[in-house]
């Protein structure tokens, strides 16, 4: 073989084997790592049709009646979460013993880990927009369906996975409830390192189950490679609040496995390819009195006319 094709050759599986994902952010010309527009390159799924996350468009989700509430089970339950710095985002470990079934999915399914997605220096860094509007932040959790056991064995299930995901809103005030995950981040500033929040409650940081009635759903995947399809996702209505002093805080604390700043955690959105999103009826209650409201509005502007 030609010695310049054998070093070719050399390169390009060296650079196949090392190249790592990583976000936008973290992505220059002289960067070995794959952005989020190449990770096709090397996750196939990436590049598939029910990809996530998505802008939602409100005028063109259907209310669909058939999405009840969900019971959750163990949410209230104290118990000791592991938080991993994993290079990309820094995950929190629950116990099985937090579960979750209703809301129309397939089955019963277990929680795995929390996260949250994150931008910086003041910019929003929602995965998912709502009319294109970015959020703050976004908090995901993570439940595997039973029986599965990692998400490898849930992957050809297109609801192997409950993805609840909550957008997050500025506000003056801080959200006390918050510092506690704020803290633990603190503790985790590089990659590989780990910390335990004793004695903690997923119910503190997620608003209250009677809350929970109104939300989105559609398939999709998971958000970071390998980009799995098989992702049930609920995003819901309501908010989670945080202030700017908290956001810096979040956002300015941890670093990226190649060392930099871990900011602007997010993928862009994806192509719908012709998926449908479903509001449940809770948030189409909401959604009618306002209906009702403009068409009211509507009327008395004729009248002035
Ligand atoms: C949490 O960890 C503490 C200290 O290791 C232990 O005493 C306690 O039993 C643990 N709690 C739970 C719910 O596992
Ligand atoms: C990041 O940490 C993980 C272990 O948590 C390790 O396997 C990986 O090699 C680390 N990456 C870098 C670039 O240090
Ligand atoms: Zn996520």
């Amino acid at each position: 073989m030609d010695f310049s094709v054998y070093l070719l050759t050399l390169l390009s599986l060296f650079s196949q084997c090392t190249a790592q994902w990583c976000y936008q952010s973290q992505y220059s010309c002289d960067d070995t790592c794959r952005d989020p527009i190449r990770w096709a390159a090397q996750f196939p799924s990436c590049g598939g049709l029910r990809q996530s996350p998505i802008n939602i468009v409100t005028t063109k989700v259907h209310v669909n009646g058939a999405l009840p509430p969900f019971n959750f089970i163990g949410h209230t339950n104290t118990i000791n979460v592991t938080v991993d710095n994993k290079g990309h985002s820094a995950h929190f470990a629950l116990p099985q013993s937090v579960r979750l079934t209703g809301g129309a999915l397939p089955g019963h399914y277990r929680a795995a880990q929390f996260h949250f997605h994150w931008g910086g220096n003041g910019r929003p860094g929602s995965e998912h927009t709502i009319d294109g509007e970015q959020f703050p932040m976004e908090l995901h959790i993570v439940h595997i369906k039973e029986p599965y056991g990692s998400l490898a064995e849930a992957e050809h299930d297109m609801a192997g996975i409950a993805l609840l995901a909550f957008l997050f809103e500025e506000t003056p005030d801080d959200n006390p409830q918050l510092d506690i995950v704020i803290a633990a981040l603190g503790r985790v500033q590089t990659n590989g390192s780990s910390t335990v929040i004793p004695d903690f409650r997923l119910s503190d940081i997620i608003p209250s189950d009677k809350d929970l009635h109104s939300y989105y759903r559609y398939v999709g995947s998971m958000t970071t490679p390998g980009c799995e399809q098989a992702v049930a996702w609920t995003l819901f209505h309501r908010m989670i609040s945080i202030s700017s002093r908290q956001l810096e805080s979040i956002t300015q604390q941890c670093r990226f496995w190649t060392g930099q700043p871990m900011m602007n955690i997010f993928r862009p959105t994806q192509p719908l390819d012709g998926r449908v999103v479903y509001r449940s009826k809770a948030g189409a209650a909401m959604g009618s009195v306002m209906h009702w409201w403009v068409g009211a509005f509507s009327v008395l502007l004729g009248q002035r006319v």
